[in-house]
């Protein structure tokens, strides 16, 4: 039977889950893998907090030499978080010649070209399936079980706290603030719930998808993002009226041989695979050459959910005879910002004559027609309606142009949110 020593750097949510499904699971992967793991040293900032896994005293630490010096440890564990000090701690271990295995997407895509660097350079494993989307394992089936692809499209819900929240606004028809704080209650959005609601999570974890689909560095500056907090259930009703629902989407596409990678709030034909993903789970569909569509779905977060892949790395790393490092070669200086879609645009507008023949007009004048059109909560006393319409397939610039060459007299308050998926199910 092999032994292997771990050392663990952070002792939270993840790394007590990790612990615990250690203890559980000890004896059927002895069983199954021939291998023991032996927790040697845990990093922590406090001593005296109490931790939600039986760890035992003496193994804790609030010095990282104590980890990254130990010649007993050859795999690190690193759920701390954060970018420092856990990318210079996980670049220290890999070049000594351990093992790092990493739940961190914020250390990955922000550091990726070092992390890497350190990797190579010194023949030691890196792996990171638990960076981006929990359970689900995508990072492996993009890195080994879709290698003999052209990637066209990656689209995922690959942030559960933001699907939750639209979610709960579509089949409520509540309000983002009060289903926010709902999810807040829950757990299930951070007191500062920035990281999620605006779109940065999302988009650390697109910079290592699209990187490893398109085998080239995307760094997370060129990752376009939008987050939710402007949304309305006045938007989600009239998408839904459509036939639309509503999620914050991760996309990366490569069309004309440019790379497009965006993260914001976008419609989906309700027949759409992930339009059905509800609440905090994850998705991600992909569409390959070879492989065409598929999608994986799954627990995005939460201790045993990140920990079943973090484990399941764990073993990896241990039966790997060489470690392998992802193809990626150079990095995407450019990524296309001028993207073609279907665009949902909604106005208030003065129910008047001449108002839908200047919308109507100002988009043609910009190439952009028009594929359904209508009107919604006309209030008799102001005059004031919605207007709601679907666009064809259109270039984003020309929209926006159009819609700023608009009688501010008599339409305001315009909101335009992107529409994804095959124009004809639209
Ligand atoms: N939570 C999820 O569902 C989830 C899912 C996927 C990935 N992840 C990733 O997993 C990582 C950990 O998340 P978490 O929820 O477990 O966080 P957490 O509960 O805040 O745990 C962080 C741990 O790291 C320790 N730590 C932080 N900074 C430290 C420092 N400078 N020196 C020593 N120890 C330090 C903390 O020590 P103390 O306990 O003493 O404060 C704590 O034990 C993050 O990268 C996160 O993005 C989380």
């Amino acid at each position: 039977m092999e032994r292997i020593g771990i050392g663990f750097l952070g002792c939270g949510n993840i790394g007590s889950g990790v612990f615990r499904l250690l203890e559980e699971q000890g004896e059927q992967i002895e069983r199954n893998e021939g291998v023991t793991f032996e927790v040697k040293r845990v990093l922590v900032r406090s001593l005296q907090k109490k931790r939600a896994c039986r760890v035992p005293e003496e193994l804790l630490t609030d010095r990282v030499d104590d980890v990254l010096n130990d010649p007993q440890i050859s795999i690190v564990m690193e759920f701390m978080g954060g970018v420092e000090p856990a990318a210079s701690y996980m670049i220290r271990a890999l070049s000594a010649g351990k093992t790092v295995i990493t739940a961190n997407k914020m250390a990955l895509a922000t550091r990726w070209q070092d992390i890497w660097e350190a990797a190579r350079k010194h023949g030691a494993g890196l792996y990171y399936e638990a960076s981006v989307c929990g359970a689900i394992p995508i990072i492996r089936a993009l890195t080994d079980s879709l290698q003999a692809n052209r990637i066209h499209s990656v689209m995922g819900i690959i942030n559960g706290t933001t699907n939750y929240i639209l979610s709960r606004m579509s089949s409520e028809g509540a309000a983002y603030e009060d289903v926010l704080a709902q999810a807040q209650r829950l757990g299930l959005a951070e007191p500062d719930p920035t990281a999620d609601v605006e779109g940065y999570d999302a988009a650390y974890k697109l910079s290592i998808l699209s990187t490893l689909a398109f085998h080239r560095h995307v760094p997370v500056e060129c990752v376009y993002r939008e987050g939710i907090t402007e949304i309305t259930p006045l938007d989600v009703q009239c998408g839904k009226a459509f036939g639309l629902t509503l999620k914050l989407l991760a996309i990366a596409k490569e069309e004309d041989g440019r790379i497009q990678v965006r993260v914001h709030p976008t419609f989906i034909p309700d027949a759409h695979p992930l339009a059905s993903v509800s609440d905090s789970f994850n998705a991600v569909h992909i569409d390959g050459h070879a492989c065409g569509e598929m999608m994986f779905y799954g627990r995005g977060a939460g201790d045993y959910p990140t920990a079943s892949a973090l484990v399941s790395d764990l073993i990896k790393a241990a039966k790997s005879k060489r470690h392998a490092w992802p193809a990626v070669q150079g990095e995407v200086s450019q990524v296309a910002d001028d993207w073609t879609c279907v665009h949902f645009i909604r106005m208030l507008a003065v129910d008047k004559p001449g108002v839908l023949s200047m919308v109507s007009g100002k988009l043609a004048e910009h190439g952009v027609s028009i594929a359904s059109m209508m009107q919604k909560d006309r209030d008799p006393h102001t005059g004031y309606a919605q207007l709601v319409f679907l666009t064809h397939r259109a270039g984003e610039r020309a929209v926006r142009r159009a819609l700023s060459e608009m009688d501010a007299q008599m339409v305001s308050q315009v909101r335009i949110i992107r529409v994804e998926g095959d124009e004809r199910s639209i």
